[in-house]
C-alpha cells in the first residue's frame, strides 16, 4: 500500500486503476488541470529542468526523490498515508466508534465545505506566487519558490481526488470551479481573505510561507483528525510535504534580516536601505500584514460552526491525541467578548472555542518563529526585537473586525490607528522600495544584495548547486 504506483497516468497509491469510473473522470481533469497550470501557475521557467523534489514512498523516511524536473511534467499524484487497522474515531460525540471510511449523508455538505475550503487555498497559492520567479534572488530560492508551488499543485490533487471520489456530481463539479475561482478576482475571488492578497515580492513570499502556510497546517492537523478516514489520511500526508514551506519562510525571513545585520554592522551610521538591504522596521511591517490576514483564517472566535464540526468529528483539534478529554462537553474557555466597544470575561463551551483553540496553537508556533529570528539579531549583536502583533490588531474576521486595535491589542481610537498605521504596516513606499530591490540573480551560488546565503543547500547539495537549469 505504501509504494506509489508510477506506471499510472496519475501516481498514485489508492489503487485507482481499480475503480475504472473514478480514473476516467480524475483522468478527464488532469488536462484541465495542465491549462490551468500553464495559464495561471508560473510564469515561464516551464521549460527549465528544476531540482525538485518527487514523493516516491508515503513512509516517514527517505519519501522524497531528488531530480531535475520540468514543472508541467511534475508527477502530481494521489497519496495517502497507510491505512491504520481498527481506526476509531478520536473526539466528538462518535468518539471511540468506528472511523468511516465513506461520507455519511447526513455529514455530506459540511465535508465538502471543508475540503473545497481547505482545496481552493492550494491553486490560490500558486496564483499569487505566479510572477515571482522572475525575480529570485537566487537560483536556490528560485527552486524553493517552485517547490512549494509544484505541492500546493498536489495537495489541490489530493483534494480532488477526495471531491471526485466521495461526492459524486457534486464533487466533479467542486473540481472543476477550483480551477475557475482566481486569486484577485473581483468576480470570481478565491475563497478565502489572504489568499486574494497580492503576493508581489519575495519578503511577501517568505511571510507568506512562513505564516499562511502555516494556517495551512494547523487546519492540515485539524483535518488529519477527521472520522473521515480518507481526509485524515490525505492531510497526513500533505503535512509532510508542508514542512518544507514553511522552512522556506521562516529562514527565508531569517536570511533577510541576517542580510541587513551584516549591512548595518558595516554601515552603522546610515539606513540599511541606502546599502541594498531591508530595514528591519520594515520587516516587522511585513510580519504584521501577514500575521493579521493569516490569524482571520481561524474564523470567529465563538462559533456554532466549529462546535458542529467537532461535535459530529468532521474537523478534530491539533494533535487530539495528547489531549486528556476528546469530547470537550464539561470544558470552558475563558475568553474576553469584545462586544459594544467593551470587554466582558465569558466562559464560552468548549466545542464554541474550537477556532480560537486551533489559533492559540497556530500563534504559539508562529512565536517559535519570532524567537529564531531575534537570535539572528542578538547573534550580529544589533538591538531589535522582533514581535507578534496581537490577535485583535487588524482584523477582517471574528468580533475584533474592523475595530481599531493596536499591536498590543489595546483598544485605540480611529485617529490614532490612522496616525500609527504607517508604523504598522507596509505603506506604498515600503512596498515601492522592496520592489526596487527585486532584481534576479540567476549566476549559481551568488545570492541578491538584500538576502544572505542559507547555512546550506538542499538534499546534501552544496549552496552554489545548479538548482534550476536556465
Ligand atoms: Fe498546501
Ligand atoms: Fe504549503
Amino acid at each position: 500500500m505504501a509504494g506509489i504506483d508510477y506506471s499510472q497516468k496519475i501516481p498514485n497509491n489508492v489503487d485507482l486503476k481499480s475503480d475504472r469510473r473514478l480514473q476516467r473522470a480524475l483522468e478527464a481533469w488532469q488536462p484541465e488541470y495542465i491549462d490551468w497550470w500553464r495559464s495561471v501557475g508560473p510564469t515561464d521557467f516551464n521549460e527549465n529542468e528544476i531540482y525538485l523534489r518527487t514523493a516516491v514512498s508515503v513512509e516517514k523516511d527517505g519519501w522524497a526523490h531528488f531530480d531535475y524536473v520540468k514543472m508541467p511534467d511534475y508527477r502530481w499524484g494521489i497519496f495517502l498515508t497507510p491505512q491504520e487497522p481498527g481506526r476509531t474515531i478520536g473526539f466528538g460525540d462518535h468518539f471511540g466508534k468506528e472511523a468511516w471510511d465513506q461520507v455519511p449523508g447526513e455529514h455530506r455538505n459540511s465535508l465538502r465545505r471543508l475540503i473545497v475550503t481547505q482545496a481552493d487555498t492550494e491553486p490560490a497559492s500558486v496564483e499569487q506566487q505566479r510572477l515571482l520567479g522572475h525575480t529570485a534572488p537566487s537560483l536556490y530560492d528560485m527552486r524553493n519558490l517552485f517547490q512549494v508551488n509544484v505541492e500546493e499543485g498536489r495537495h489541490l490533487w489530493a483534494m480532488v481526488y477526495l471531491l471526485q471520489a466521495y461526492f459524486g456530481r457534486d464533487g466533479r463539479e467542486e473540481a472543476d470551479e477550483l480551477l475557475q475561482r482566481r486569486s484577485g478576482n473581483a468576480d470570481h475571488p478565491r475563497i478565502l481573505g489572504t489568499f486574494n492578497e497580492p503576493c508581489e515580492d519575495w519578503l511577501a513570499f517568505f511571510c507568506f510561507t512562513m505564516f499562511t502556510d502555516r494556517d495551512g497546517k494547523f487546519q492540515l492537523l485539524a483535518l488529519a483528525e477527521s472520522a473521515f478516514t480518507p481526509l485524515a489520511r490525505s492531510c497526513q500526508f500533505m503535512l509532510t510535504e508542508e514542512a518544507h514551506h514553511m522552512f522556506v519562510g521562516q529562514t527565508g525571513v531569517g536570511r533577510v534580516i541576517q542580510r541587513t545585520c551584516e549591512v548595518m554592522n558595516e554601515h552603522p551610521d546610515s539606513c540599511p536601505s541606502e546599502h541594498g538591504a531591508i530595514p528591519l522596521e520594515l520587516i516587522q511591517r511585513y510580519i504584521n500584514f501577514w500575521v493579521s490576514s493569516s490569524n482571520d483564517l481561524y474564523g470567529g472566535e465563538v462559533s456554532s460552526n466549529a462546535a458542529n464540526f467537532f461535535r459530529s468529528g468532521l474537523k478534530g483539534r491539533a494533535w487530539e491525541q495528547k489531549r486528556e478529554d476528546h469530547l470537550a462537553l464539561e470544558g470552558h474557555y475563558t475568553m474576553d467578548i469584545f462586544e459594544n466597544g467593551g470587554f466582558t470575561s465569558t466562559e464560552v463551551p468548549l466545542r464554541n472555542a474550537m477556532n480560537e483553540v486551533l489559533r492559540d496553537d497556530y500563534i504559539a508556533d508562529n512565536q517559535k518563529g519570532i524567537v529564531y529570528w531575534n537570535k539572528v539579531t542578538a547573534k550580529a549583536g544589533i538591538d531589535f526585537q522582533f514581535r507578534l502583533p496581537d490577535r485583535r490588531f487588524r482584523r477582517r474576521v471574528g468580533m475584533f473586525a474592523g475595530h481599531p486595535f493596536d499591536l498590543d491589542g489595546q483598544l485605540v481610537t480611529q485617529e490614532q490607528w490612522d496616525a500609527k498605521a504607517p508604523e504598522w504596516l507596509p505603506s506604498t513606499e515600503d512596498k515601492d522600495f522592496v520592489k526596487s530591490l527585486m532584481q534576479p540573480v540567476r549566476e549559481q551560488g551568488k545570492y541578491a544584495s538584500w538576502i544572505a546565503p542559507p547555512a546550506k543547500g538542499l538534499n546534501g547539495q552544496p549552496v552554489e548547486f545548479e538548482y534550476v537549469k536556465l
